[in-house]
């Protein structure tokens, strides 16, 4: 089931949050790996302006989507998406996006945009979702 995350949710976002950050972290350190505190805060500001977006199954969250949408710009925004790694290759995060398409086409929104790491598993996925590739941050290693 996917539904708007509540207070509820917010002991599973946090372990989700850590383990996503934990993850890019791994893949390059130029990633933040944010405090408790500070996971604690984007948790609960999210869920107050209905960012984050849950997937359950047998009513334990596996997976979220975090959105935002940007009406000037005519965007819709993806901030993060993770599911738990026993529920991966389920098509959970496939259906997380499909939901996110719906609300934006609800309101008139036909873009949708984020940023992935290369070298993130992220990247294959949102290929295979149709994204394409139209900026990239070039690096230098000195
Ligand atoms: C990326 C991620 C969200 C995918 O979740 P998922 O529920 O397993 O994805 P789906 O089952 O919906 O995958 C759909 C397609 O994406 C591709 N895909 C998904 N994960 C992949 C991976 N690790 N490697 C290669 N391709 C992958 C596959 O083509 C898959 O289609 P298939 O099942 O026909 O092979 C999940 O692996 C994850 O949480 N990764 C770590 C967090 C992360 O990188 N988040 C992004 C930050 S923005």
């Amino acid at each position: 089931m996917i539904r708007l995350a509540n207070k509820n949710d917010v002991a599973a976002l946090q372990l989700m949050l850590r383990k996503l950050f934990e993850e890019y972290h791994n893949i390059d350190t130029c990633y933040d790996n944010p405090t408790d505190s500070e996971i604690l805060d984007d948790v609960n500001n999210g869920i107050e302006k209905g960012l984050y977006t849950v997937f359950t199954s047998a009513d334990s969250v596996i997976g979220f989507i975090k959105t935002h949408i940007n009406k000037d710009k005519h965007l819709g925004c993806v901030d993060n998406i993770f599911v738990m790694n026993e529920h991966r290759g389920k098509r959970v995060a496939t259906k997380l996006i499909e939901n996110f398409k719906l609300i934006c086409k609800k309101e008139n929104i036909t873009r949708l945009q984020l940023t992935s790491d290369l070298r993130s598993d992220a990247y294959v996925f949102w290929k295979n979702q149709g994204f394409t590739p139209f900026a990239s941050r070039m690096n230098l290693n000195v």
